[in-house]
Formats: C-alpha cells, sequence, structure tokens
C-alpha cells in the first residue's frame, strides 16, 4: 500500500477485511487435534498453540496498550509469549494457554482491537497510528506466524494437515540469464505506509553491470550438483559451509530421500518424486552459496536482487497486491513452488520472473542496516538482529502472503536453516 492510499475512505474497511482473513488463515492451521497443537515438532519450532497465543498477545501489546491505551488483559501471561524471553526449545515446557483457550483469548483480544480501529483517525499524526501503522503491523505479524506454522506442520511430517491446490503450468526459458546494466537505483523506500523499519530509508546505490538469472534454481539444476558429488567437493562450500556439512552429514536438500536411481521429496506428510522444474526449496544459504560456485556463479547481493525488481513495490507495477491475478504464486494458493515459468506476467521491466513468491531467496548479504536507519517501533524488530550472523532473504515464498512481502521487503536467517521455504537464484558479475 502506498503513502496515496493514507486517509483515503476504505482504509478502515479494508484493514478490518485483512484482520478477519489471516485470522481466519490462522484458524485454520490451527484446526487440529490438541496433541498436534501442543506438541513440539521440531525443537526449532514453536508448538503451534504457542504461535497461535502470541499473535494474540502481540495485538495486544501494540494495538490495545502501545496505540489505543488500554490496560493489559493479561498480564500474567505476557511472559509465556514474549519472543526473546524463553527460547524455542523450551516452550512445550511452560504453563502456555491450552488450546481453547488460546482460542478465547485472541478473540477477546480481537474484539477490542476492532474497537481502535473503529476510533482510529488515519489523519492522526503518532507515528504508530498514522495511516494505520499499527495495523499493519499486527497483519504482517500473524501473517509471518502463518508460514512459520506451515513449516511447523511440514516437520511434524503429518499428511491430510494442509491444503494443496492448482498452480500454472511452467515454460522452458530460452534466455535463462539477464543483464542488468550499470548504474544508480533507489534501494529500500519511504513510501511504503505499512514497511518495516529495516526497509527504510530509501538512498541510491550504484552497482555494476551483472547478470541474474531469469528464474530461481530448478530441483532438476540443483539435482546435476548432488549427483556430480557437490556435497563431498570442498572446493565448493566456504570453510564455515563445509564444516556444517561434514557435522551434519546432509547430502540433499531437506526432506529428499534418494531410492535407487529416483529421488523422493516429503511435502506435508507424502513422499513424491522430486519435481525437476520446480524451484528447489530447503536449502541453507550454505548450499545456496556451494552450488553457485559449482555453476561459475554465485549469490546476487541483496541489492541486485531488489535492483532487478525494477524499482517498483511488486516486480510488475505498483497496484497492491488485491490484483495478484496471475502475476506470482503467493497466499497459499498451493503447498508448494510453481514451476518456473509459471508467471510471465509477473516479469520485473527487466524481464526477471519470479522475483516475489515461491520461495525466499537467499543472498549473498549480511543482515545491515541502510544509512540513515532509525528504529521503529521496537529495536528487538530489526536491530538487534544487524550483524554479521544473519543472510537476508527476499521474495517471499507460496506461503507468504501478499501484504507481507514486497520488493523492498527484507526477512533474514542463520545460514544453516533449511526448515523455511527458501530457495535462491544465482548471479554473475559482467567479463
Ligand atoms: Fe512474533
Amino acid at each position: 500500500m502506498t503513502e496515496l492510499d493514507i486517509g483515503m475512505p476504505g482504509l478502515k474497511d479494508r484493514i478490518a477485511a485483512e484482520l478477519a482473513a489471516v485470522r481466519e488463515r490462522s484458524l485454520v492451521y490451527t484446526d487440529a487435534d490438541d496433541e498436534v497443537l501442543t506438541r513440539q515438532h521440531s525443537p526449532l519450532m514453536s508448538p503451534l498453540v504457542w504461535d497461535l497465543a502470541h499473535v494474540g498477545n502481540y495485538e495486544e501489546l501494540w494495538v490495545l496498550r502501545e496505540a489505543g491505551g488500554i490496560e493489559p488483559l493479561r498480564p500474567e501471561i505476557d511472559h509465556l509469549y514474549d519472543a526473546f524471553r524463553y527460547p524455542r526449545a523450551d516452550r512445550p515446557t511452560l504453563p502456555l494457554l491450552a488450546p481453547a483457550e488460546a482460542r478465547r483469548y485472541i478473540s477477546g483480544v480481537r474484539g477490542r482491537v476492532l474497537d481502535v480501529l473503529d476510533r482510529l483517525d488515519p489523519a492522526d499524526p503518532d507515528p504508530l497510528r498514522a495511516g494505520g501503522f499499527v495495523f499493519g503491523l499486527v497483519l504482517q505479524h500473524e501473517h509471518q506466524h502463518d508460514e512459520t506454522m506451515l513449516a511447523t506442520l511440514q516437520l511434524s511430517r503429518r499428511p491430510g494437515l494442509v491444503r494443496d491446490g492448482e498452480l500454472p503450468p511452467g515454460a522452458p526459458a530460452t534466455d535463462p540469464e539477464v543483464h542488468i546494466p550499470a548504474g544508480i537505483f533507489s534501494m529500500g523506500t519511504d513510501t511504503v505506509a505499512w514497511a518495516y523499519d529495516n526497509e527504510r530509508p530509501a538512498h541510491r546505490r550504484h552497482l555494476p553491470g551483472y547478470w541474474i538469472d531469469r528464474h530461481p534454481v530448478t530441483c532438476g539444476a540443483y539435482l546435476r550438483f548432488v549427483e556430480d558429488g557437490g556435497y563431498r567437493d570442498p572446493r565448493w562450500w566456504l570453510p564455515q559451509g563445509w564444516e556444517w556439512v561434514e557435522r551434519s552429514g546432509v547430502d540433499a536438500p531437506l526432506f529428499w530421500t534418494r531410492d535407487g536411481d529416483t529421488w523422493w521429496r516429503l511435502r506435508f506428510g507424502r513422499e513424491e518424486p522430486v519435481p525437476p522444474d520446480e524451484p528447489v526449496q530447503h536449502v541453507s544459504w550454505y548450499e545456496a552459496d556451494a552450488y553457485a560456485r559449482w555453476a561459475g556463479k554465485r549469490l546476487p547481493t541483496e541489492a541486485e536482487w531488489e535492483k532487478a525488481c525494477g524499482g517498483r513495490e511488486y516486480p510488475w507495477g505498483d497496484a497492491g497486491p488485491g490484483d495478484l491475478g496471475d502475476r506470482a504464486n503467493l497466499g497459499h494458493r498451493a503447498a508448494r513452488p510453481a514451476p518456473v515459468g509459471a508467471y510471465p506476467a509477473g516479469a520485473s521491466p527487466y524481464g526477471v520472473e519470479q522475483l516475489v513468491g515461491d520461495v525466499w531467496e537467499w543472498t549473498d548479504s549480511w543482515f545491515q542496516p541502510y544509512p540513515g536507519f532509525r528504529s521503529f517501533p521496537y529495536k528487538e524488530y530489526s536491530e538487534v538482529f544487524f550483524g554479521e550472523t544473519y543472510r537476508v532473504l527476499r521474495g517471499g515464498s507460496w506461503a507468504t502472503h501478499p501484504s507481507a512481502v514486497r520488493t523492498t521487503f527484507r526477512n533474514w536467517d542463520l545460514p544453516i536453516r533449511r526448515q523455511i521455504f527458501a530457495g535462491f537464484r544465482c548471479a554473475r558479475s559482467e567479463d
């Protein structure tokens, strides 16, 4: 949503509709037996019931208390749902709200949130309330937790918990690389109303010319790296990456197994042959980086990734995510990435495809602040993660809601993480 929308009639209606939609999504993902919701499926993840109550607690904290000036509803549970208080691995041992109680709590919060929305003056100069920023904050936060819940459901290896759907067919790429000419471009944003602090401020960057893959790297291409002994050859790996390979014993993307000559993958509890034309997912940053070196290329920097989008809110234009149409695989249309070439209408002005949707794309960049960065509304959103620990991912996955991604959106994770819906594309400098 751009600045032009602020204060326009319909803002409150749009927020109310989006709040209802994201809650419906959260309730679908947690429409399971208490046993599924309360157990820990992986030490990397919280129990699903934690995510559910946490989104309500976050909404209470930011919309009701900070923006609405309302007294805490359940102050005694705050510490349980503070993401910085207890590591994920310890959360199952906490006295968490049971599923039915968690549903009651978040619905009680939501009722009051709608009252605060009703009183919202979009022209209010308070930065938390201006343009409904705080509602954008909680909407995106809940969608991000919904994506996390999908990753948890995938890790549970149980069938029947996640909806699948149809996707458009792919098409072979005639020209697998796109040339981006040297020059200055504007990175980040000052105008996207619900952008996070780490996307701000917009600033000018000069990049030399480079080549970038038209599509994300496919499973078929990645398989050639696997079969060429890529996981047994330290030449392709950074020292820390090689150490990780040796320590963890990985020899293929997460959820892949070999049976004779056939490779299978486990997807939401079902085994299926690895689809050669689909972007590879569930690879770590180290694997992406090693593949790129094996292919004679490198990962793009996040500036190269963003420039390839062509300077608009979405690669296909500034039009909002409401008219997604056939432009991208976002918002859990199906529970997998679409084959490459499936979205020519979503190409950037340079002709780079599937930048947004399908798989989060690892970039070569550390998660660092832009020049002039100011923390808002709290340091723990971005600032505490800056440094040389986390690598930036861009573009969102099939599981990302269109309201929770744009060409300036920055995600970050540890270089060993593979449970997220992440893949990559390659780049190379001009000769
Ligand atoms: Fe959170």
